[in-house]
Formats: structure tokens, sequence, C-alpha cells
């Protein structure tokens, strides 16, 4: 398969490049700053070990908190949200990987149909938020109105400006419902993007997860670095306040992920001591941690 795109003139880093996404060299200037990119805080990857052994700590965690969902009838949401490739849906299978897949779903809709778009903004999302006990996450979510919506013209700047305004309402509804709500915003940098890109474009593996939209939105990138600023600073609120994690590494971030969703749910039996601390250079409220 070839995209027939034209190698597209970007600006990276404050430098004009050439990126051509066919090609199957991957360029030395991305290849260099694909984890150190947008000032990522680590050089290195965490290693793999390390990795396993964490990730299965807190999946052994995850699992006492399910039961306590289920002992309690407790409802949580953690909608994940970043750039294209920044790695919800990796975060997500690692998160539900060992939890009981009756009580535990991950919803990912297509683009909206006709009847949904006659609908009101929030009622597709409406139909899939979690019953009793169960764990439900969202990759993606309403939040494509401040995002993928506005910067590829799928909405109006009218649509645009009336979802910020609703969406801490909405969300507003779901903590009087005592329903968890996590808002992860997964931050990558530009070259760390352009990288798993061009692996999607040749890898036999992950070529289904490359679309069109990635391929537009390549020379896009500030628009949305404008509507990611716009939304953080408008959507932040109390009852749905955004976690910030950076995730050029994408072991720290499913580590941070998961850590955050243990912290905040007081199950029986929680562990505090298996869990850790949470790295501040990682994870953090709000804009305070955006490349
Ligand atoms: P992925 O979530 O795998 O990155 P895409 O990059 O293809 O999927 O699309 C990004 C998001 O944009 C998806 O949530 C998709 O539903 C949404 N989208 C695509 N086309 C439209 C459209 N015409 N109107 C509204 N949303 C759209
Ligand atoms: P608060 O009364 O808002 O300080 O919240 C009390 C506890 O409820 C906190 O310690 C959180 O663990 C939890 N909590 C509050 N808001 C949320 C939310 N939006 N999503 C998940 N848990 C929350
Ligand atoms: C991701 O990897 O961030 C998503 O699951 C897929 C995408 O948005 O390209």
């Amino acid at each position: 398969m070839t995209t027939g795109a034209e190698p597209l003139k970007i600006k990276v880093g404050g430098k004009k490049r050439l990126f051509d996404i066919d090609d199957p060299k991957l360029p030395d200037w991305v290849e260099e700053h694909k984890l150190t990119a947008g000032g990522y805080p680590y050089d290195k990857k965490l290693k793999k070990d390390d990795y396993e052994a964490t990730l299965e700590a807190l999946q052994i965690e995850l699992v006492k908190a399910q039961a306590w969902m289920q002992e309690t009838g407790q409802r949580v949401i953690a909608l994940f949200e970043g750039r294209d490739a920044a790695g919800k849906g990796g975060t997500i299978f690692a998160l539900h990987q060992y939890m009981n897949p009756r009580t535990a779903r991950t919803v990912a809709l297509t683009k909206p149909t006709e009847t949904e778009r006659g609908q009101w903004y929030f009622q597709r999302y409406v139909a899939h938020l979690p019953t009793t006990g169960e764990f439900v996450s969202f990759d993606r979510s309403w939040y494509n109105r401040a995002g993928v919506e506005p910067v590829m013209g799928f909405c109006t700047p009218e649509q645009h400006r009336q979802f910020l305004e609703e969406a801490p309402r909405f969300e507003q509804m779901i903590r009087d419902e005592d329903i968890h709500l996590f808002k992860f915003w997964l931050d990558i940098g530009q070259e760390t993007q352009l990288e798993r890109f061009h692996d999607r474009r040749h890898s036999l593996l992950k070529n289904w997860k490359f679309s069109p939209i990635d391929i537009a939105g390549i020379d896009r990138w500030d628009d949305y670095t404008k509507a990611r600023d716009l939304m953080i600073e408008t959507t932040h609120s109390k009852a749905g306040p955004w976690t910030v994690v950076r995730a050029n590494d994408k072991r720290r971030a499913r580590l941070a992920v998961i850590r955050r969703v243990l912290l905040s749910l007081p199950y029986d039996g929680r562990d505090l001591a298996v869990i850790g601390e949470e790295d501040g250079k990682i994870i953090g409220e709000g804009s305070s941690l955006l490349m």
C-alpha cells in the first residue's frame, strides 16, 4: 500500500523539514529525537524488565480494585485523549488486560452516523456510560469536538465554542452521580508522532491504525496544539480535572496512568507500597506538563 502522499514540508523543532511517509527509511532527525521530542525528561525508555515487573504488580492491584467495584457497585469512566498515535489504544490495553471483560468495557466510537449527527451532541456517549460495578474506558470521547472535529473542519466554530462551555456542565452531572471520572491527556512530541506514523505505515501489524486523518494531521501540528491548550484551559474543572501524562515513552506513560487510577480508588486491600510513588516529571494536573 502506498499513501500516494507527496513528501510534506513541515516545521519541526523550529526547522523546515521534508517528510516522506512512504520512504521505508526513517529520517535521522526523527530517529534522533523520537524519545526526547518536546523536552521529554528522559533520554532512555524504561527498561523492559522493570516495566514488565511493575506492570504485573499494578495489574494485580487492578484486579483487587475491580473486585471492590463489584462489591460496592462503584462506577468508573477513564477517558483517553491525545493526538493521533499518542498511545491511547495501548494504554487502554494494558489497563484492561487482566480485568474481567464482563464488567470492564472499552468504547471506541466511529465517526457519527447521519442519525447521530441529528442528536444532542452528548447523546451517543451517554448510551455508553457505566452501570453498577462497571469500568468503562473511552478511546477518544466527547472531546472529539475539542480536537479532531474543529481542526479537521468536522464541526463549526460555534459548535466548538458551545462544546467547550457545555462539557464541564456535562461532567458535573456525571460527578453528581458519584461516577469516578478520569480524563487523561497523553502528550507526545512531534518527532515521536512522526516515528509512530512511519512505523504504522510500514508495519503489516499496525497498518490498520494508519488513517487518512493521521496523514492530514501531520502538517496540522500547531492547530492541534492550539486546540489542546484551549480545551485544557476551558474544561479543566474540579468535577472533571485533566491529568496530563507525558507519553513519548509508552512504558512510563502506561504505568503512570494505572498508578493514578489505583491511587484514586479506595479499594479494599490497596497496597500503597506496591503501587509506589507518582513521577511528577511524567504525570501532572491541567496544563502543568504540556510540551
Ligand atoms: P483513530 O481514533 O484510530 O485515530 P482516526 O484517526 O481515523 O481514528 O479518526 C480520528 C477521530 O476522528 C475518530 O474519533 C473519528 O470518529 C473522528 N472522525 C473522523 N471523521 C469524522 C467526521 N467526518 N466527523 C466527525 N468525526 C470524525
Ligand atoms: P472531593 O469532594 O471533590 O474533594 O472528592 C472526594 C474524593 O472523591 C476524592 O478524594 C476523589 O478520590 C474522589 N473524586 C472527586 N471527584 C472525582 C472525579 N471527578 N472522579 C473520580 N473521583 C473523584
Ligand atoms: C493512539 O495510539 O493514540 C490511538 O489509539 C490511535 C490513534 O489515535 O492514532
